[in-house]
C-alpha cells in the first residue's frame, strides 16, 4: 500500500447521509478541497461551515472535480441525480473524463451495469463497499472493498486511503459489492437475531438489560466455537463435515425449542422457522448425523 500523503485534490462527494459527510468530512481533513451536493441540501451545512463548497446542482457538483464520490441508499439514486444532468444537451458530456466511485449499497449486476452506463459515457468506474459505519469512517481499523480497473483503482488509493484501509479484490465491477452484501448478510442476520432474543426473554419478564450483556459475549464467543474462518473454510470446501459434537440432528432440535417458545411467547417465528428449516433440510438430505456445517449443503447454490 501506498504510504504517502496525497496531493491536494478537488474531490466531489454527492449523497450526504451519515456516510457521505463522515467521507467528505475525512477528506477535508486531509487538506483536500471538497465539493458537495445532496438532495437536501441543509444536509451540507456542517461541512460547509467546515470549509466545502456546495454546488448548486448536481451538473456544477460533477464540474466541479474529477473524482466524484457518491454515496447514497442505492445506484437508482444515481442515476435519479446524474440521469438527468447527462440527458440535458447542454451537460451532454459532463461525465466525460470523470472518475466516479459509488460507494453505494445495491446487487453486484447493479454495479456491472452501472460500469458500463459510465463507460458510455466516457466515464471511468471504481464500485467501493464501505465496512464501518459513519464515526468510524477514516479512523484506526475502518476499511472499504474496491473493484473495477485496477490501474484506475492505483490512481485514486492515496485519497480513498483516507476512508479507511482499501482492499482491492479485481477487475470485475459486481465483487466490491458481492463482499460487501456478505458482510452485511452476516452482520443484519446477527442484528435480527439479537433483537428476536432480546423480544423472547422480554416477552417472559426478563428485562433486556439481565439478558443484552451476556448476549454480546455469545456473539464474540463464536468465532472461538467456530474456529478460524481459515479452518472453517477448508471444511466446506471439503463437503464432508465431521464432528460430533454438534450435529445437524442435536441442532435441529435447538432450533425447534427456539421456534416453539417464540410462538408460545407470541413473538415473531419467522426468523427461528428459517434456521429451523435449513437444519430440516439437511436432516431429509440424509446429513442428520454430520456436524451442524452440513446446512452449506442444502444452502448453496444447487447446480
Ligand atoms: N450508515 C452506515 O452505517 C453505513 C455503513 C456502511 C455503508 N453504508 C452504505 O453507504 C450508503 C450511504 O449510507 P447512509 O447511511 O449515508 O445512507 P442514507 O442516510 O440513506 O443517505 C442516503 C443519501 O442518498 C440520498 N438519496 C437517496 N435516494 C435518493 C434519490 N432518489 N435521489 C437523490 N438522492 C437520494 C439521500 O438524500 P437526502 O438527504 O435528500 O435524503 C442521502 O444523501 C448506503 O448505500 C449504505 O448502505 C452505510
Amino acid at each position: 500500500m501506498n504510504t504517502s500523503t496525497p496531493a491536494p485534490a478537488s474531490v466531489t462527494v454527492i449523497g450526504l447521509g451519515p456516510m457521505g459527510r463522515a467521507t467528505a468530512a475525512a477528506l477535508m481533513r486531509a487538506g483536500h478541497r471538497i465539493t458537495v451536493w445532496n438532495r437536501t441540501a441543509s444536509r451540507a451545512d456542517g461541512l460547509v461551515a467546515d470549509g466545502a463548497t456546495l454546488a448548486p446542482t448536481p451538473a456544477a457538483a460533477v464540474e466541479a472535480a474529477d473524482l466524484v464520490l457518491l454515496s447514497l441508499t442505492d445506484y437508482g439514486a444515481m442515476y435519479d441525480i446524474l440521469g438527468p444532468v447527462v440527458a440535458n444537451p447542454r451537460h451532454a458530456g459532463a461525465l466525460a473524463g470523470k472518475v466516479l466511485v459509488n460507494l453505494s449499497s445495491d446487487t453486484p449486476d447493479e454495479s456491472r451495469k452501472a460500469a458500463a452506463w459510465a463507460r458510455d459515457l466516457g466515464a471511468d468506474f471504481l464500485t467501493g463497499g464501505i465496512m464501518v459505519p459513519a464515526p468510524a469512517v477514516g479512523q484506526p481499523g475502518a476499511y472499504a472493498f474496491y473493484s473495477g480497473p485496477k490501474d484506475l483503482f492505483h490512481a485514486h488509493e492515496p485519497v480513498l486511503r483516507l476512508i479507511g484501509e482499501t482492499k482491492y479484490l479485481g477487475a470485475d465491477p459486481g465483487l466490491a459489492q458481492l463482499l460487501y452484501q456478505a458482510h452485511l448478510d452476516v452482520f443484519l442476520t446477527a442484528l435480527a437475531s439479537l433483537l428476536h432474543a432480546t423480544a423472547l426473554v422480554t416477552a417472559a419478564g426478563v428485562p433486556a438489560a439481565e439478558f443484552l450483556p451476556d448476549a454480546m459475549q455469545t456473539l464474540t464467543d463464536i468465532p472461538a466455537m467456530v474456529g478460524s474462518g481459515q479452518a472453517l473454510a477448508a471444511e466446506l470446501a471439503a463437503g464432508e463435515h465431521p464432528g460430533e459434537l454438534s450435529t445437524a440432528l442435536m441442532m435441529r432440535a435447538t432450533a425447534d425449542h427456539i421456534t416453539r417458545t417464540s410462538a408460545a411467547s407470541g413473538v415473531d417465528v419467522e426468523l427461528p422457522n428459517a434456521v429451523k428449516s435449513y437444519y430440516d433440510r439437511a436432516i431429509a438430505a440424509g446429513l442428520g448425523t454430520r456436524n451442524w456445517t452440513a446446512l452449506y449443503e442444502v444452502i448453496k447454490a444447487q447446480h
